[in-house]
């Protein structure tokens, strides 16, 4: 068994927009290994949903690599892309418009079954839809009702099923619970938690939300203005971070070990476009402790002594 699950090589995704070349996505790389949850933070606007779509492939690469078990998917077309797809689901943001309004939850259910050939009879559409909706906290009865007659919670729920349905390797989680009200966020974050263990599921998990990535984490990754700055283990991440722009981004999180010190930057300035964003290193204009060559030179990704990989030129 691969332990690698995705690996994603100098990816790009750019759109055209009315003001020009918009680079959503711009040469970024990592691994997600099997059975660990990777998070992506990062600003609003930084890429995040761009990123995990076009890693679905739901959107055309502009350039790079997408491995997926082993197997280059970059440029496979849609047929050929079907058993991909089936190895893995996503949950979007909102739950109120990711489902189709027409539909009971019993038809929304069993339509990846049908896609995937994976049950046709009314019965064995029943019994795995049963099922489902029991490991979700969801009743039977829940399943000849339409969204609109589900709770924030409850949709997001059959959301979640959907993806489970055709029983998945990986699920891309899109800030998940970052449209439903607190007291539920807690509630569907440990129904994930609990999912994951149950089927030995990994999870893709993106938020703007440092102290939810944090806690839902194995390994982080810090998106900005469409590049990847760091990635590591959460605690050192979160303990030591090495750019200065996660130092920035938690600077607002209070840290729980009294004996760990850190210069915590505050991050001034508005985030650059990304239609013609800044040369050199993306971030250099809120930097403060940008140098010459930050300003002419694009920092790489390297990879440090404790396994961490940050894209700066103070650790160049
Ligand atoms: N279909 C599109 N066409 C043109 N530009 C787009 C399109 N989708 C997204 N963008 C732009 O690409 C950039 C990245 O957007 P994206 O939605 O991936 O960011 P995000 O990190 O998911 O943000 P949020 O936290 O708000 O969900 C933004 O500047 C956005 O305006
Ligand atoms: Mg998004």
């Amino acid at each position: 068994m691969n332990k690698e699950l995705i690996k994603v090589e100098m990816l790009r995704k750019y759109y055209h927009s009315s003001k020009g070349l918009l680079k959503a996505v711009d040469s970024v790389s990592f691994k997600i290994y099997r059975g660990e949850t990777f998070g992506l933070v990062g600003e609003s606007g930084c890429g995040k949903s761009t990123l995990i779509r076009t890693v679905l492939r739901l959107l055309k690469p502009s350039d790079g690599k997408i491995v997926f078990d082993g197997i280059d998917i970059t440029h496979l077309h849609e047929k050929e892309l079907k058993s991909f797809r089936k190895r893995m689901g996503i949950v979007f943001q909102d739950p109120h418009s990711s489902l189709n309004p027409r539909m009971t939850v019993f038809d929304i259910l069993s339509r990846p079954l049908k896609i995937h050939k994976l049950a046709k009879k009314h019965d064995e559409l029943m019994l795995k839809i049963v099922e489902i909706l029991k490991l979700m906290g969801l009743q039977a009865e829940h399943m000849i009702r339409f969204p609109h007659e589900l709770s924030g919670g409850q949709k997001q729920r059959v959301a979640i099923a959907r993806a489970l349905m055709v029983e998945p390797e990986i699920l891309f989680l899109d800030e998940p619970t970052s449209a439903l009200d607190v007291s539920v966020q807690a509630k569907i974050l440990k129904l994930l938690d609990s999912v994951k263990k149950q089927k030995n599921l990994t999870y893709f998990y993106i938020s703007h939300d440092i102290n939810l990535i944090r806690v839902v984490s194995d390994r982080i990754a810090v998106m900005y203005l469409g590049k990847i700055v760091e990635i590591g283990d959460k605690e050192t991440i979160f303990h030591k971070p090495l750019h200065p722009y996660t130092n920035g981004l938690f600077k607002s999180v209070p840290v729980p070990d009294p004996d760990v010190k850190i210069d915590k930057v505050p991050l001034e300035g508005e985030v650059p476009s990304p239609v013609n964003p800044p040369e050199g290193c993306r971030f250099h204009p809120r930097c403060e402790f940008a140098k010459d060559i930050c300003i002419k030179e694009e920092p790489v990704l390297k990879e440090m002594e404790d396994g961490r990989m940050v894209a700066c030129h103070l650790y160049q």
